[in-house]
């Protein structure tokens, strides 16, 4: 695989989707794309290594076709509920010079790492917040500034290690090397989020088919991060059971006629197969709209409770940012603007290209943003300089990544 070429893999819920691109001028150019049902896979984490092996291994052939490329190497995303954060912070003295050098920005995030997590559970990310010299706060990049103690803020992400080499694993199976392995909801904000809005203050929630995964970002750092165990996929449940249909035809119902909150242009019906694929039922889109209306709530309440109770609002200058497959959920926008009172658009991947699909969707988010970060960080990669197995050197590579995407 030439050097210039990258290759990212979302491992999502529903679909695998493998982007292959190669560098041209200081951009990219996505040069082609395989896509395959997601199988083995649960709320973002295997449960079926064989299964998940199939879908990545189609998912790999169909890019390697249409791209016309060899895939040996490539960066993953990284989601589930056993992802958790917390913010942490660090304090060192700086070194004898009296002028900050990398060594003492490493020694502090060291020392925000000092922190209490679960058993089974790893640091996956410290992400620096703000740096303070002396007192003095409020600094993105403290390198080469004078002083003798130096501080940061930290958001640290941490998962369970078993979930992260299950996904390495599944790779290696399918003779890939995993080069990165990101979080995925920092991956959708880089493909959605301007860079004014990281500045100013900005959510971005990636409702996927199993988890929807948040993060909030001001002056270009990440405040806060969660992944939030409801999306797309429970609705298509709740919608089979509520009209006795099978999943798909569910499936299909929602994207066709699904509503997230009742509204007085729905009064027409539609017919339905009933569970066994066999007899069409009639029914009205306004009671469709009454099984999707609570889990749709469900899901913005959530969200709710998780600003409430971290005080987040007050870094959600310019709203949020709904993006993922679930976002699609006509409706969903206006319902969350009404429940958490804050403006909320749609966000898809700021690009023109039109391969067999459009990736300007959002379902494409994780996988365009994965991109995004494979090249504006690749000549930043650290990952060589440390020894260990994969997973080791991954959750070295992991710390650093994040304040070079804006
Ligand atoms: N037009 C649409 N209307 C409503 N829902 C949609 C639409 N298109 C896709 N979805 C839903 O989006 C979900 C899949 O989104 P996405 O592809 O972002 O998930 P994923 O990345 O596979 O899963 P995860 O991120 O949870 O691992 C499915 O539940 C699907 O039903
Ligand atoms: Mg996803």
């Amino acid at each position: 695989m030439a050097d210039q070429i990258k290759v990212a893999i979302d491992i999502g819920t529903t679909k695998i989707c493998v982007l292959v691109a190669k560098q041209v001028g200081t951009d990219f150019e996505v040069l082609g794309m395989g896509k395959y049902p997601s199988e083995g896979l649960e709320k973002g984490v295997v449960v079926n290594i064989a299964k998940a092996i199939n879908s990545i291994k189609a998912a790999v052939k169909e890019a390697e076709i249409v791209s016309g490329q060899q895939i040996e190497s490539a960066a993953v995303g990284i989601s589930g509920s056993h992802i958790n954060s917390l913010n942490s912070n660090g304090v060192v003295p700086i070194n004898k010079t009296g002028k900050v050098k990398q060594t003492d920005i490493y020694n502090v995030l060291e020392a925000a790492r000092a922190v209490q997590i679960a058993e089974g559970q790893q640091i996956l990310h410290v992400l620096p917040q703000s740096y303070a010299i002396d007192g003095l706060g409020n600094i993105q990049d403290p390198l080469g500034m004078h002083g003798v103690r130096l501080e940061v803020q930290a958001h640290i992400i941490t998962g369970s290690v078993a979930s992260v080499q299950n996904i390495i694993s599944c790779c290696e199976a399918v003779g890939i090397k995993v080069t990165d392995v990101i979080l995925e909801q920092l991956a959708s904000a880089a493909a959605v989020l301007n860079p004014d809005e990281c500045q100013l203050g900005v959510a971005v929630l990636d409702i996927g088919g199993g988890t929807s995964d948040f993060a909030i970002y001001q002056h270009n750092s990440i405040m806060h991060t969660r992944v939030l165990p409801v999306a797309g996929n429970h609705f298509t449940h709740d919608i089979a059971v509520g009209l006795q249909t099978t999943l798909s035809e569910a499936e299909r119902v929602k994207h066709m006629y699904g509503l997230a909150s009742n509204n007085s242009n729905n009064n027409f019906s539609f017919e339905v197969l009933d569970i066994q694929g066999q007899n069409l039922q009639t029914i009205s889109q306004a009671f469709l709209t009454t099984i999707i209306e609570p889990r749709a709530e469900e899901l913005i309440l959530l969200l709710l409770k998780e600003l409430e109770t971290y005080k987040l609002r007050k870094f959600m200058t310019t709203g949020l940012v709904l993006t993922g497959g679930g976002s699609l959920l006509a409706g969903l926008p206006e319902l969350a603007t009404r429940i958490l009172q804050v403006p909320v658009r749609l966000g898809a991947p700021r690009t023109e290209i039109v391969l067999s699909e459009n990736l300007s969707n959002p379902i494409y988010a994780t996988g365009y943003g994965l991109l995004i970060h494979v090249f504006k960080t690749q000549s930043k990669s650290n990952l060589n300089l440390v020894d260990g197995p994969t997973a080791v050197r991954i959750f070295y590579r992991m710390r650093s990544w994040v304040s070079d995407l804006f």
